[in-house]
């Protein structure tokens, strides 16, 4: 790791896949903040103070100003769509801001328009495109790729570059022996291997060009050995996947609290109603079973029924999504968690969440952005399993087991982003502050917090 990551100069060219929804409400939200009109409520990057050291020296600074992030003020946006509707137009149909909410920024909006995408309609089956690329080779779309990435950033004069993917879930697909190794996958590019989606062919993009990359959906594609070398081989880091919002984030929140209470669980059944865009991919069969699967990971590796198999082993896990077009954005969540406690006695909690999709996932995207280009300046590579906090299905190792506990995460991004600053990591035992407890203690004036 670097000592010296310096300060974060110049433009970051933000490249994005999928222009839809969490795209253009990012942005909006970006440009509303730098006009003064906004808050980046939910942003922990923009919001959130850190502990250094003992808690009486009193130090809180705001992340952003204890790391050297990327001022949102310097973020330039570009990407793909299949649509071309411009950020504007897209915000619009989306419907998560109202038009007057918008109309400040509507000329910064409307001046972004997404480059033609690579796009399979065997990958995401509900979608009709309007402007895609056409080559004769997997690979020669990746360098079509690359071509607009060194343009974007050339003609921003971007200092660097991040790209995250916020475009559509596509169709489950397995680990295959084109996905191993970097030269299998190269070869299967050039031979248009059917098990080669759209979404690794921008990682590949991005990787091939140093750019690091986040998977916002819960796609097979920057996790596979392939991509794993390339990032190694390039000094890239590379993360994911699936943005932890809505139920997930409600469920990584309670399941720890009843597990460290050893309160058993039954079952746990949860369903969504959600109309936006998202919903229609989601209501193919094919593009549901990733996201379930990325849903329905979270719980055994919280509640771990291999080492407390009285409490957890019989619980049932049921997730639904229902594509319910009237709600649009506004997605609402059912969960009924059937638990137990002392002696066996039966329980339920319910829980109706009423939330906004895209206004859950834009501050989530925005943190892992600005820490991707942070982890990239600061020395690190490949999986950035430290920002696991944002995804429902975190990158890992293949040897170890995700960490899904929200309330584990959250210390694990925190005392990442103390190592990279070199102060004291926080184990939180507190025993320190007892061992000598005769002596009085020097206590530092608060200081003053911005
Ligand atoms: N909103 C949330 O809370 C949330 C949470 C976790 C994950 N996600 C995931 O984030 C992604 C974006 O969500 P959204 O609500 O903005 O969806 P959206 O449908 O509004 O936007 C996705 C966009 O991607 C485009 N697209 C599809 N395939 C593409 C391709 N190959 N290249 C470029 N563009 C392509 C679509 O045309 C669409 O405009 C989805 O995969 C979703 O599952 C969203």
């Amino acid at each position: 790791m670097k000592n010296d990551i310096g300060e974060a100069k110049g433009k970051l060219a933000v490249l994005i896949p999928g222009m839809g929804a969490v795209t253009s409400t990012l942005i909006a939200g970006v440009e509303m903040y730098k006009k003064g009109i906004g808050k980046p409520f939910g942003s922990v990057t923009q919001m959130q103070r850190i502990r250094l050291g003992k808690r009486y020296e009193n130090r809180n600074p705001l992340i952003k100003d204890f790391i050297p992030l990327s001022d949102l003020n310097d973020l330039v946006f570009g990407g793909w769509d299949i649509y071309d509707d411009t950020i504007y137009q897209a915000a619009l149909k989306c419907e998560v801001f109202a038009e007057e909410q918008l109309r400040p920024v509507k000329e910064e909006l409307s001046r972004i328009k997404p480059m033609p995408a690579v796009f399979d309609k065997k990958f995401v089956k509900n979608l009709n495109p309007i402007i895609m690329k056409k080559a004769k080779t997997k690979m020669d779309l990746a360098e079509l790729l690359m071509k607009d990435i060194k343009d974007f950033c050339e003609k921003n004069k971007a200092a660097r570059a991040v790209g995250v993917w916020a475009a559509s879930t596509e169709v489950f697909i397995e680990e295959s022996d084109v996905h191993t190794s970097l030269k299998k996958f190269e070869e299967g590019l050039k031979k248009n291997s059917p098990y080669i989606s759209p979404s690794m062919i921008y990682a590949y993009a991005m990787l091939k060009m140093n750019v690091p990359f986040a998977m916002g959906a819960p796609n097979l594609s920057v996790d596979i050995p392939a991509m794993m070398e390339l990032a190694e081989l390039n000094h890239t880091p590379i993360a994911g996947k699936d943005f932890k919002t809505g139920q997930t984030l409600m469920k990584t929140i309670i399941a720890p609290g009843l597990k460290a209470r050893m309160l058993g669980i039954k079952g746990w059944y949860s369903t969504n109603i959600l109309g936006n865009r998202d919903g229609l991919v989601l209501d193919d069969a094919g593009s549901f079973k990733t996201k379930e699967k990325s849903k329905k990971s979270v719980l055994a590796s919280i509640l771990e029924p291999e080492l407390y198999p009285e409490l957890y082993s019989d619980l049932y896990h049921k997730v639904r999504i229902d594509y319910y077009p009237p709600r649009g954005d506004a997605k609402e969540g059912w969960d009924n968690i059937d638990i137990f406690g002392w002696m066996n006695m039966p329980m339920q909690i319910k829980i109706n969440f009423l939330c906004r999709d895209s206004i859950l996932a834009a501050p989530v995207m925005l943190d892992i952005l600005l820490c991707m280009d942070l982890a990239k300046r600061a020395g690190l590579k490949g999986i950035q399993e430290w920002l696991s906090f944002f995804f429902k299905s975190p990158i890992h190792r293949p040897d170890l087991i995700p960490e899904n506990n929200l309330f584990i995460q959250h210390v694990k991004f925190k005392n990442t982003l103390r190592l990279i600053m070199h102060e004291e990591v926080l184990d939180h035992s507190g025993l320190d502050y007892y061992e000598n407890r005769f002596k009085p203690i020097q206590a530092k004036p608060p200081k003053k917090t911005k």
